[in-house]
């Protein structure tokens, strides 16, 4: 167990924070697996009602560690990083993400299977899948399309333009924008407080109609990026563009 995340548990509340602040708080192979069996552990419990993820007040997470890209490349959908979201995505407590400074990959493609997400108006999001010899992951190439039409998308994932947290707002990937990382974490924490006093059947059930029409698109879409993706982390594309990153100082 590391610290690089940090767990808190107050009432029904379970808190997961993002730790690994020399690194922009990137995710380890470790830290997915911390998180995904914070998450399952927290969907088994019936005190739990409510998740909230969380980086610092300034940032959020830089996305996979590059390295552990290279020197570990997923070898199938069993990988920390599907662990990890086939938890958040399966979880039946409402999750809530608190955002500021950046979000960057899947630090971005995770806010859309939160249920909840308050952001710093400054926020910088982006996915730079394309930039990396990668693809889209996780269901983005279904959900932002969908969310922003084909256009805007295209812009997001083929292009990998970076967007702000007022834009993430504008656009219905976030909940609200707010005026500093400090205040999108308080208001982060006080939604999710409000569930302590909401009926917890009442608001599985909600959440489980809202997800369950796209259910299986979604699945067969995040099989299909998976193989995908986990082919392109070999390719020569991807690998130059990642060494590039690492050999760039
Ligand atoms: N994996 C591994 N290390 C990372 C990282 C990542 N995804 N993102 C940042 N880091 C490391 C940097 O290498 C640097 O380490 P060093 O101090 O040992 O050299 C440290 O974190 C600080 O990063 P730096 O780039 O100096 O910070 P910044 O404030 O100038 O920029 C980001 C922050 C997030 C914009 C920038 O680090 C970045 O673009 N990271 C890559 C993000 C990415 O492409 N992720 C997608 C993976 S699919």
């Amino acid at each position: 167990m590391t610290d690089a995340i940090l767990q808190q548990r107050e009432r029904g509340l379970l808190t997961l924070q993002l730790n690994r602040p020399d690194k922009k708080n990137a995710l380890t192979r470790a830290m997915y697996t911390q998180l995904a069996e914070a998450l399952e552990g927290a969907d088994a419990d019936a005190d739990i009602r409510c998740v909230l993820i969380q980086g610092s007040s300034e940032c959020f997470t830089a996305g996979n560690d590059i390295g552990d890209f290279l020197e570990q490349p997923l070898s199938d959908l069993d990988s920390p990083p599907f662990h990890f979201m086939k938890s958040l995505i399966n979880c039946r407590k409402p999750v809530i993400a608190a955002v500021a400074g950046a979000a960057v990959g899947i630090g971005t493609t995770l806010l859309l299977h939160c249920d909840l997400v308050y952001i710093s108006r400054d926020a910088r999001l982006r996915m730079p899948f394309v930039n990396l010899g990668l693809c889209p992951e996780f269901g983005s190439s279904l959900i932002l399309p969908r969310l922003l039409g084909h256009a805007k998308a295209a812009e997001l994932l083929l292009l990998g333009e970076g967007f702000t947290g007022e834009q993430a707002a504008a656009w219905g990937i976030a909940t609200e924008a707010l005026g500093s990382g400090e205040a999108a974490l308080a208001k982060a924490r006080a939604m999710a407080e409000r569930f302590e006093d909401l009926a917890p059947g009442a608001v599985q059930v909600t959440k489980q109609l809202m997800k369950s029409v796209d259910r299986e698109q979604l699945r067969q879409v995040i099989e299909e990026e998976g193989a995908l993706f986990t082919q392109r982390l070999r390719s020569p594309e991807a690998v130059a563009a990642l060494s590039a990153f690492i050999t760039r100082r």
